[in-house]
């Protein structure tokens, strides 16, 4: 166990009153990234009292291991229009960069407003890219974690916490 319902809860509160303060009379479009982010947008969001829209993105780059392959692909793009609004890409982890960096990359080129980052964990350890969340849940140390959304090839996700999953489970990967 690294982080209880309850911590999560409380700091993800914290996050959403920010938010709702930074975008206060800001037309916010706020970008689930799919699978991993699904229950922490829903809480985030929760916790944001204000005007928002949703979309929804994937991207993928893992394939079933516990280190990013290096490539990123968009598997679903968002269907809002972009161009003049606040984006928000909202991801369960920041670790390499790569995914983040891809797609902050793909939603400039059609011209918003601004694009920020949120993530629930940053792994400042693994970076890759030269980049940084604006809004960060909590920093934790480099270790493969999984539950609230998490997962190792598509398990643990439904986990109501989030923990650090024991190197037995992916030992030769
Ligand atoms: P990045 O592209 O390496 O920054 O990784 C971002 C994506 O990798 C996240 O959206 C997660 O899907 C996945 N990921 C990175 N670290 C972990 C982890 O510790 N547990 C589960 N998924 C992770
Ligand atoms: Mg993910």
């Amino acid at each position: 166990m690294l982080l209880t319902r309850q911590q999560l809860q409380t700091r993800i509160d914290e996050l959403g009153a920010q938010l709702a303060a930074d975008y206060a009379g800001k037309d916010l479009l706020a970008v689930c990234i799919l699978r991993g982010a699904t229950h922490f947008f829903s809480d985030l969001m929760l916790a944001m009292p204000g005007e928002c829209v949703y979309d929804f993105a994937a991207c993928s780059s893992y394939g079933g291991g516990v280190r990013s392959s290096g490539t990123v692909t968009l598997t679903r793009d968002l269907t809002e229009p972009v161009e003049g609004r606040h984006v928000l890409l909202i991801d369960d982890v920041l670790d390499s960069g790569l995914t983040l960096r891809f797609l902050r990359d793909h939603i400039l080129q059609s011209k918003p407003a601004s694009v920020r980052l949120c993530v629930l964990l940053d792994k400042p350890q693994g970076r890759r890219e030269e980049i940084s969340a604006d809004y960060v849940g909590f920093t934790i140390a480099n270790e493969f974690v999984v539950g609230y959304g998490l997962d190792y090839d598509q398990r643990y996700r439904n986990l109501p916490y989030v923990g650090v999953l024991k190197p037995e489970i992916y030992g030769g990967k």
